[in-house]
């Protein structure tokens, strides 16, 4: 392994940005985030030290599922711009050294989308079976739906021919049917256009549901028996046509069941895949302050390729779903950060940001950041989390945090001139509004949450052993505490971090280290001396995190 490695496999120490452009910046003052927008803010990102800017859906939609309902695959919502300004866009972000995925939703299509308006009128049409049909009425399917707030079954009676079309998601959301191999190969033909515009990669919506087959009739299935096969022809695809382009997958399954997503240990699918397990169970430690279950969680993961990686995040544009919990573990987890039922959707995640789950405190949120920037992978920010943003409950269910970015104290945050009844979306309010919590303000203040997170994102891209190298959890008395180090080539890096209030003084034995060797702060200036036998006692405040190089006499590493 060398430093020039990571050029190559960038993902594997990438800082990735999420965000919509809807709810970024309105620049045309129609009350409607858009490209002009964003390419403003380029920069801004770039600052913060994004590698990876991840685009949410930005293509015609009917707006059933914001814009994951999706009515032209190779198109632009008008609302938005146009695809010149796409491309000026990802000409932008490349000039400031940033690559740019999007999102690739073909799981289904929006019902308005002309494929499923010919394929819903008639039995004949050259599009019926890009969707899948069933003639005799469903069994129960309730305990299958994604949404059971709106949703009752998987399958939706089309009255005019008289059978039911399987809809995993919303009912104006039908499954495209994979096994048809013209879908397989319009599939990819989307996939080459998008590549071809120059973008880097995809991150792939409801991966286990695309390759799911059940549901299908078995004489089409029978034409597609492995479905993991075409996960890997649309990977080899992009290899071909993008060189060093990603696959970031959503599969929020348990570890074991990832594995295969990966392409095993060939590692010849799934580039990347969020690690829902991880996060669900950071959540629970942070409710006990006591970090097992995270490290549980973290030592569960299975083999993979070294080249595949895991996407590591806070918090995303969905429900932070805590699924995967057990339903007490669930019950800790609600009762901690989101007791009230409006905080709460789908009995099983909170519409709550991060801040205001732990109260505004800023030592927790930072703490909270430093340790997912200091896990084995790759950081995956939501846009305004770099800032602290919280949610609006008033927005409906996982809309409460797509509210609009908060870049100034000013009307609508900055983000429009317009009308507040134009937005997508109402603006926070409260002691998270903008008035507090903006991007402008805290620019100008060395102490803000937004200069913390610079300063991780700079120590983390400097940093490779936290993306590349091994994870050791360190042995000392504390369960608040969680000490690890990470070694990748001959690097090696201690990060301590307290998920309780109470100050701890942490004693470790460092393996392989000794008095000629000696620690260095990261995060705030600092030097420690190691004993002979590599022992050492540090001490952390309540909430406390400290990143610590180890260095040894004769190191040339710039600390
Ligand atoms: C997962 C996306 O993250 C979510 O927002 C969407 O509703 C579903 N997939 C359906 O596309």
């Amino acid at each position: 392994m060398r430093i020039t490695d990571t050029a190559d496999l960038w993902w594997k120490n990438a800082v990735v940005y999420c965000l919509d452009v809807e709810t970024y910046l309105d620049w045309d003052g129609d009350g409607c985030g858009d490209f002009a927008g964003l390419a403003q803010r380029i920069d801004h990102l770039a600052d913060l030290g994004v590698t990876c800017l991840w685009l949410m859906p930005f293509y015609p939609t009917a707006e059933r599922d914001d814009g994951y309902d999706i009515t032209d695959f190779y198109g632009v919502d008008p609302r938005l711009g146009t695809h010149g300004d796409l491309v000026e866009v990802i000409r932008t972000a490349k000039d400031r050294g940033m690559r740019v995925i999007v999102d690739l939703v073909v799981n289904h299509t929006s019902a308005k989308h002309p494929w499923f308006r010919s394929a819903r009128s008639s039995k004949d049409s050259p599009y019926r079976d890009w969707y899948v049909w069933r003639a005799d009425p469903p069994p129960d399917t309730s305990a299958e739906v994604v949404f059971p707030d709106q949703e009752d079954s998987i399958w939706q009676l089309e009255e005019k021919t008289g059978e039911w079309y399987l809809h995993k998601f919303y009912k104006e959301q039908p499954d495209l049917n994979v096994a048809n191999p013209a879908v397989r190969d319009e599939i990819a033909k989307v996939m080459g256009f998008w590549l071809q515009l120059g973008i880097d990669g995809f991150r792939v919506d409801a991966v286990p549901f695309l390759l799911e087959t059940s549901g299908i009739p078995e004489e089409e299935t029978e034409r597609f028996p492995d479905p993991h096969e075409y996960l890997r022809a649309l990977r080899s695809l992009v290899d071909r046509r993008a060189g060093d382009g990603v696959l970031l997958g959503e599969v929020n399954l348990p570890h074991d069941q990832q594995q295969q997503f990966f392409g095993g240990t060939d590692g010849d699918e799934l580039t990347m895949q969020f690690d829902f397990i991880a996060m669900q169970a950071m959540y629970l430690s942070l409710a006990r302050c006591d970090v097992a279950p995270l490290v549980d969680a973290l030592t569960s993961r299975p083999a993979t390729n070294p080249d595949n990686q895991w996407g590591m995040f806070v918090r995303n544009h969905d429900e932070l779903t805590l699924d995967k919990l057990s339903e007490d573990e669930r019950a800790e987890v609600f009762a901690a950060f989101g007791p009230d039922p409006d905080m709460q959707v789908y009995d099983r995640g909170l519409t709550r940001r991060l801040p205001p789950m732990l109260a505004g405190d800023p030592r927790r949120v930072r703490m909270v950041y430093s340790l997912m920037f200091s896990l084995p992978g790759t950081p995956v920010l939501f846009y305004g989390e770099e800032i602290g943003m919280g949610e609006n409950l008033a927005a409906e269910g996982r809309l409460a945090v797509r509210t609009p970015m908060q870049w100034t104290s000013g009307r609508n945050g900055g983000f429009s001139t317009a009308a507040p009844s134009k937005l997508p979306g109402p603006v926070v309010e409260g002691g998270f509004s903008p008035e507090f919590v903006n991007v402008a303000d805290q620019r100008r203040d060395p102490d803000s949450l937004l200069s913390f997170m610079k300063l991780l994102v700079r120590r983390y891209r400097e940093s490779p052993e936290l993306g590349w190298g091994t994870f050791e959890v360190l042995g000392q008395p504390h369960p608040q505490v969680l000490a690890h180090l990470s070694t990748w080539d001959d690097g090696t890096l201690v990060a301590l971090h307290n998920l309780g209030a109470e100050p701890r003084t942490v004693p470790l034995v460092l393996p392989d280290c000794g008095s000629t060797h000696r620690l260095e702060d990261l995060l705030e200036p600092g030097s420690t001396p190691l004993a002979d036998d590599g022992s050492v006692e540090l001490t952390l405040d309540g909430y406390g995190y400290r990143w610590l190089r180890v260095v040894a006499e004769d190191s040339r590493r710039l600390v």
